[in-house]
């Protein structure tokens, strides 16, 4: 058999200065999507992700907590380890800078760069930032502010050795602009080309001696090595560089190392600059994701206002939070997170989309074929190869995106499928052919092909969604059957087993009342769950208001039908008055075509309505009939007349709006309920 394909593929390394966020948790589900993808589509996968545990920002933060800076980050690197594991990351190995096989390996390499020449010793003299942990010249600091973060920045004066970065910058220019890919999306190159690389690069101070908490320098044990040079060495020490030649060969260069658009610098400009030094072949890509923001801008631990994704896990679960991440967000662009958003995504997409689909096809087998998956006929109609034609395009449609991690498109492509194997139920109408003893073949086409598409379906939400599958796998019966389950499985359509027996059990993701939730993730006590126990509030959620952009976005969905309303309770419902209404009278508003002014009687009173009903009814046909009527809506003016209620009505198959009007002969008045 030959050898699978490797794919190596990397998360920047966090500091373990606090806890996490919503943000720094989307980098590593991205990753973690990938990485799945990557191993369904038959690669041999490694996948990285740690924590950068050094450095003057850390030593501050473990002062700052009155606790000496390894018991200080050991703590908060298990809190990591554990919502990874809620968050189901697959990572093989996980890297923390203060391991000895990561420290042992940076001093080698500092050793031999120093050897060579590449390092020399001099003195610092400049702009330091510590939350972002880089150096800056003066004409890169506005105003005594960091041009990343824009924070304070501290002025440094203090001997140093130094890597010759001017050496390597022709070379660098030159590997980006014949690797069109090695940086990407392409704005994040340009900005690299154009505000670092073009100016010219200055020598890059590679030590600090002003603080103790770091990889000492082996030849000189005053000083330690600067971070980001300790850091960036991760993606070689955690592969057994200088150490496990096999490994290290196996897997390097890395096929994407991604990280956020503030550390892209870093990572395209000092990290290949090292790696040629070291003589190593660079990675293949480097991307640089957006930030999730909120409506009112940056998320920071100092502002208080970040997201705890162990909330939003605990509480969704933790498929929910990744989907929405993949989903809601171009990966290169920032993006607004809220909770409201979110919920919606989960009702609309998961609840309704995915989740009727399934429970729909595992109904209408338990109903019509006691739950035994029927054997098709033929193709009969032609929705039948529409639906085969698009499963068997969808894995190829996804690959593509991937490739270009483009997760939010790859899920669209997905949703596509699902949306249309909805579709197909309401053109087929399996209801109506199992009325019919003739069509029972159709029906058994028509629930067969839900089957596959649902298998379909299910294999390719795995690396987004790894739980759900299994869900699906075992209400279709076919979790103990991997051949089914494979990526190689979705080259052929019909390999579903007819004869298999489903069970219709849990509804995969329960609609959820958002107004509710919104309460609840506030902290306003209202319906609130385990993951609500939390003491800290700001940790919670955010603020229920839309951004435009949500709100122009849920506009678009509820115009595309994609929204269906939320659950009702029976109180909701009572606040209703819907009363039999009989028509009076009907005659044309003027100067208004599509309007016809009604009287409705109610028995004990009769009300003036403005009703949309003049392309559909004249005039002369309304009086006596009988019709649903809302008698408490508030009154309103219409082209200046007032209309004082609601008549009901619904749009036939044709599009043509009807009446709905009462059978027998109820009373004018009386109350329905
Ligand atoms: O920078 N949305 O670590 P870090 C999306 N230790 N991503 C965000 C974000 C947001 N709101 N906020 C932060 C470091 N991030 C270094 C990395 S790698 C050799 C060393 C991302 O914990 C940020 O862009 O400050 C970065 O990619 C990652 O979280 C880690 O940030």
């Amino acid at each position: 058999m030959p050898a699978k394909k490797t794919f190596y593929i990397t998360t920047p390394i966090y500091y373990p200065s606090d806890k996490l966020h919503i943000g720094n948790s989307y980098t590593t589900v991205a990753a973690d999507a990938m990485a799945r993808f990557k191993r369904l589509t038959g690669h041999d996968v490694w996948f990285l992700t740690g924590t950068d545990e050094h450095g003057q920002k850390i030593q501050r933060s473990a002062e700052k907590a009155d606790k000496d800076p390894q018991p200080f980050v050991d703590e908060i690197v298990a809190w990591i380890k554990e919502l990874w594991s809620v968050l189901d990351i697959s990572y093989d190995d996980f890297i923390r800078t203060t391991e000895k096989r990561h420290r042992e390996t940076v001093q080698q390499m500092f050793n031999k760069l120093y050897e060579q020449g590449d390092i020399y010793r001099g003195r610092y003299e400049g702009w330091y930032c510590t939350p972002c942990e880089a150096f800056w010249t003066s004409r890169q600091v506005e105003d005594g502010n960091c041009p990343d973060c824009e924070r304070e920045v501290e002025l440094v004066s203090e001997e140093g050795y130094f890597f010759r970065m001017s050496k390597y910058a022709g070379r660098l220019l030159q590997h980006i602009e014949s690797n069109p890919d090695f940086i990407q999306p392409v704005s994040r190159k340009n900005e690299m080309i154009n505000n670092f690389l073009r100016p010219g690069l200055e020598d890059l101070c590679v030590s600090r001696t002003t603080f103790n908490w770091g990889i000492p320098v082996p030849f000189d044990r005053g000083h330690v090595i600067y971070v980001w040079l300790d850091a960036l060495s991760n993606y070689i020490t955690a592969l057994g560089y200088l150490r496990d030649e096999t490994l290290f060969n196996k897997y390097w260069p890395a096929d994407v190392h991604l990280v956020g658009k503030d550390i892209v610098r870093f990572h395209t400009i000092y990290w290949p600059i090292f790696l040629m030094a070291l003589g190593l072949p660079l990675p293949r890509q480097i991307f640089g994701h957006g930030w999730l923001i909120l409506k009112e801008g940056k998320m920071s631990k100092s502002r208080g206002n970040v997201v705890d994704p162990m909330v939003l896990v605990e509480r969704y679960g933790s498929d929910s939070v990744r989907y929405f991440l993949l989903r809601e967000i171009p990966f290169g662009a920032d993006g607004v997170f809220s909770n409201e958003a979110m919920l919606l995504r989960i009702n609309t997409d998961l609840a309704n989309d995915l989740g009727n689909l399934l429970s729909r096809t595992m109904t209408m087998l338990e109903r019509y074929f006691e739950g035994i998956v029927p054997v098709p006929g033929s193709e009969a109609h032609p929705s039948d190869g529409e639906l085969r034609q698009l499963a068997l395009e969808t894995p190829g449609r996804m690959s593509e995106l991937m490739d270009k991690l483009q997760f939010n498109g790859a899920l669209e492509a997905l949703w596509n499928l699902v949306k249309r194997s909805n579709k197909y139920i309401d053109e087929n109408t399996p209801w109506s052919l199992a009325k019919d003893e003739a069509k029972r073949e159709r029906l058994g086409t028509v629930l067969y092909s839900l089957c596959e598409s649902l298998r379909f379906i299910s294999v390719l939400l795995s690396p987004y969604m790894p739980r759900t599958p299994r869900r699906i796998w075992t209400q279709l019966g076919i979790l103990e059957m991997p051949q089914l389950q494979s990526w190689d499985s979705l080259q052929e359509w019909g390999l579903f087993q007819a004869g298999l027996k489903v069970q219709r059990t849990e509804d995969l993701f329960p609609r959820l009342n958002i107004e509710a939730e919104l309460r609840s993730l506030l902290g306003e006590g209202e319906g609130e769950g385990e993951g609500e126990k939390s003491e800290d509030k700001t940790n919670k959620g955010l603020s229920n208001e839309q951004s435009p952009q949500q709100k122009d976005a849920d506009h678009e969905k509820v115009k595309n039908g994609e929204i269906t309303k939320e659950m009702v309770s029976i109180d909701d419902f009572a606040r209703m008055d819907l009363r039999v209404g009989e028509i009076v009278s009907a005659e044309p508003v003027p100067k208004a075509d599509k309007l016809l002014k009604l009287v409705v009687s109610l028995g004990s009173e009769q009300r003036h309505v403005v009703a949309g009903l003049a392309k559909y009814y004249t005039p002369e046909q309304l009086p006596g009939k009988k019709v649903l009527f809302l008698a408490n809506l508030k009154p309103a003016k219409i082209r200046g007349l007032l209309s004082e209620g609601m008549v009901l009505a619904a749009t036939d198959s044709n599009g043509k709006v009807v009446l709905t009007t009462v059978e027998g002969d109820p009373q004018a008045g009386s109350k329905i309920s």
